[in-house]
């Protein structure tokens, strides 16, 4: 059955010029659009009662499974404005997939894609306003899908009550600094995931066991923490939020493998199938952290660079680790590869390109 909605409009919207004014530097994931979507789903009944409702807080008991034993997963895309008023999203099929697999993981039920993205098009259709202008930098509306166990139960067991909401957030830089290089730490001690765990499944429980890694990395001046397999220590994996690619001098995109521990980024994705447009052979294999301070010191690796769809493609500078580092290979604001990546897969999402490939709904 396919997912309806009733539509109750928010009593006082913000106004027109408070709207402008965010959308004027909105900043990343502290603003938010004056509804929300809702559904419910029970073992009995499945997936109803379908919401469009203000945006505002969720009451919920506090035994709710979720807050206790993390059975929660969600999505990040962005609805991108064209230059003729129109509003895109990007491969909202990929995420439906992924959030599909996610929720299996996590012993959740599925939502169809046409339910997932459905469930978008009501959002967006509703708070279209809030999409930014096309030319102003590179902003957009953030939809960030979650789905979490919302049944008031103690016993470790998939709950029987679940609710999927959407909430969208204007969108400009995850990164203050724009395109300046991010510093990144080795985590030696904190792994992100391991083997036959949850870290290809996008839940909040691998974001959370992300963060003391990425503490110790800021404490030691960094931006980001980079994350190793839990067996070796050896494998890079991905840096929590991003997954890292290393352009080399012979003309290869080299990325991490998808070892069923790191996240199966639909931006990552998407690079590897724009490299072959600009002669970059794309190549999946397991990268060791020494490879990453060898290739830098001999000249083999040229350039770095994290992505993601909050981040885009953010280069990547200096390496970190207890005793010592590797230098930047980016320059102040990237290398000359990722800068060309960069702007290819944005001017697909800002409809400046041909969109070949049908990514775009
Ligand atoms: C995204 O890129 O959409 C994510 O969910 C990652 C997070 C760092 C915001």
């Amino acid at each position: 059955m396919t997912l309806s909605y009733t539509r109750e409009q928010h009593p006082s919207p913000r106004s027109d010029a408070e709207r402008e004014a965010i959308l004027a530097d909105p900043g990343f994931g502290n603003h938010f659009t004056d509804h929300m979507v809702t559904a419910t789903w029970n073992r009995d009944g499945g997936w109803h009662d379908g919401r469009v409702h203000p945006f505002g807080p969720i009451a919920m008991s506090p035994a709710a499974a979720v807050l206790h034993y993390a059975q929660e997963v969600f999505e990040g895309m962005k609805a991108y404005r064209h230059e003729d008023g129109s509003v895109w999203t990007f491969r909202p099929e990929a995420n439906a997939a992924r959030m599909a697999r996610s929720a299996q993981r996590l012993a959740l039920p599925t939502l169809s894609e046409e339910d997932f993205v459905g469930s978008l098009r009501a959002l967006v259709e509703t708070d279209e306003a809030w999409v930014p202008a096309y030319g102003t930098g590179e902003t957009s509306l953030y939809l960030r899908p979650f789905m979490y166990a919302s049944e008031a139960f103690l016993g470790v067991r998939p709950a029987h009550e679940v609710t999927y909401s959407v909430i969208a957030s204007p969108a400009g830089a995850y990164f203050t600094g724009g395109l300046t290089p991010v510093k990144l730490w080795v985590s030696e001690h904190y792994a992100r995931a391991g083997e036959g765990g949850t870290g290809s499944a996008k839940c909040g429980g691998n974001y959370a066991s992300s963060l003391a890694g990425q503490l110790e990395g800021i404490d030691h001046g960094c931006d980001q923490a980079v994350f190793l397999d839990s067996a070796t220590h050896t494998y890079i994996e991905e840096l929590g939020g991003m997954n890292l690619f290393f352009v080399t001098s012979d003309g290869r995109l080299r990325t991490p493998a998808l070892t069923g521990s790191i996240l199966e980024g639909i931006t990552r994705d998407s690079i590897l199938t724009l490299a072959k447009d600009l002669d970059l052979q794309p190549e999946e294999d397991r990268i060791t952290i020494d490879e990453w301070k060898d290739g830098v010191a001999s000249g083999e690796i040229t350039e770095i660079f994290a992505c993601g769809t909050a981040a885009v493609i953010t280069p990547v500078g200096e390496l970190r680790w207890d005793g010592g580092s590797a230098a930047s290979t980016a320059g102040e604001g990237g290398g000359e590869v990722t800068r060309s990546i960069r702007s290819r897969l944005l001017d697909i999402q800002y409809g400046r390109a041909e969109d070949t490939r049908g990514w775009l709904t």
